[in-house]
C-alpha cells in the first residue's frame, strides 16, 4: 500500500499520487477514473494544465469520499496579486466541483516577469488555508532565496524537476533544514530515464520495469512523487511500486546516474 508522510503542517499525503501535466482536459477524466480505480488517492493537477474539469468529473463520478482523497491544484504565475489569487482558487475549486482543495502551490516564483509579487502570493495563500478553502500550502519550482523571502507560515512541500538524471541533492538538503518536503514532477525524466542503463540493470535485478525501480527510488530517498501516464497499464504499474523494495546499494547506484539533467525551466530565469 502506498506509504503517507506527516507534512510540516501536520496534515498527511499519500506519498505516491497521480499526476497529470501534458494531459488535456478530455482526457483527465479517463486517466484519473483508471488512477482512482487502481488505488490513487492524491491526485495532482494546475489551473494553467486545463484540466481541473476533467479531473472534477473524474472526482465526481468516482464516488470516493472526500475526505479519503487529496487534491493538489496550482496558482499560475499571472495571478500573483492577492484579488487575482482570489479569483484563482475560487475559479479552481468551481471547476474541480470541490469545495476546498488540500494542497494550493504557488505553481512558479516567475521573478523575471513579476519580481517578489510571489511574496505577496503566499500571504494571500495563508488567508486561503484560514478560510479552510486549502488544508495546506506549498510551493512550486522555488529555490532557496525564494524561500527566504516568504514570510509567516513555512511551505509544506516544494515540488520542483526531480528524477535519477537530476536529483535536485543540493536542494533537498537545503529543503530538509526547513522541514519542507521535496516532491517530484517529471520523476521519470518525461520517460527519458528509463532507458538509462544503472535503471534496466537495477530494474532486471529485481524483476520490475524501469519506471517501478525509479518510482520506489523516490519513495525511498523521501519525494513525494506524482508520475504522469494516459495508459491504464502504466497507471497500475506505477502504483504498484510502492511494494517493490530497493536495498541501500540499490538507491545509491541510482543517486550516482545524477547527470544535471534538466529538462524543464529553471525558476530564476523561466519568463513564462
Ligand atoms: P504515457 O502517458 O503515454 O503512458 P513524467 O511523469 O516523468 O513526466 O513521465 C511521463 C511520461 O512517461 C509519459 O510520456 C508517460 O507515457 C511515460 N510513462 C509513465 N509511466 C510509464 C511506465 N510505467 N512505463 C513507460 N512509460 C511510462
Amino acid at each position: 500500500s502506498v506509504p503517507t508522510i506527516t507534512l510540516n503542517d501536520g496534515t498527511t499525503i499519500p506519498q505516491l499520487g497521480f499526476g497529470t501535466w501534458q494531459v488535456s482536459n478530455d482526457e483527465a477524466e479517463k486517466a484519473v477514473s483508471s488512477a482512482l480505480q487502481a488505488g490513487y488517492r492524491h491526485i495532482d493537477t494546475a489551473a494553467i494544465y486545463g484540466n481541473e474539469e476533467g479531473v472534477g468529473r473524474a472526482i465526481a463520478s468516482s464516488g470516493i469520499s472526500r475526505d479519503e482523497l487529496f487534491v493538489t491544484t496550482k496558482l499560475w504565475n499571472d495571478a500573483h496579486e492577492p484579488e487575482d489569487a482570489r479569483k484563482a482558487i475560487e475559479t479552481s475549486l468551481e471547476k474541480l466541483g470541490l469545495d476546498h482543495v488540500d494542497l494550493y502551490l504557488i505553481h512558479w516564483p516567475a521573478p523575471v516577469k513579476y519580481g517578489d509579487a510571489y511574496v505577496k502570493a503566499w500571504n494571500a495563500l495563508q488567508e486561503f488555508k484560514s478560510e479552510g478553502l486549502t488544508r495546506s500550502i506549498g510551493v512550486s519550482n522555488f529555490q532557496p532565496e525564494h524561500l527566504d523571502h516568504l514570510e509567516g507560515e513555512t511551505p509544506v512541500v516544494d515540488q520542483v524537476e526531480m528524477h535519477p538524471t537530476f536529483n535536485q541533492a543540493e536542494l533537498r538538503a537545503e529543503l530538509a533544514k526547513r522541514s519542507i518536503t521535496p516532491e517530484a514532477w517529471s520523476p521519470l525524466g518525461q520517460s527519458k530515464d528509463l532507458q538509462d542503463a544503472t535503471i534496466t540493470k537495477i530494474a532486471d535485478e529485481l524483476g520490475v520495469t524501469p519506471a517501478q525501480a525509479i518510482i520506489r527510488w523516490h519513495l525511498q530517498i523521501g519525494n513525494i512523487v506524482i508520475p504522469k501516464s494516459v495508459t491504464p497499464a502504466r497507471i497500475e504499474q506505477n502504483l504498484a511500486s510502492a511494494n517493490v523494495e530497493l536495498t541501500d546499494a540499490q538507491v545509491q547506484a541510482i543517486n550516482g546516474v545524477d547527470a544535471d539533467n534538466r529538462l524543464g525551466g529553471h525558476p530564476d530565469t523561466a519568463d513564462f
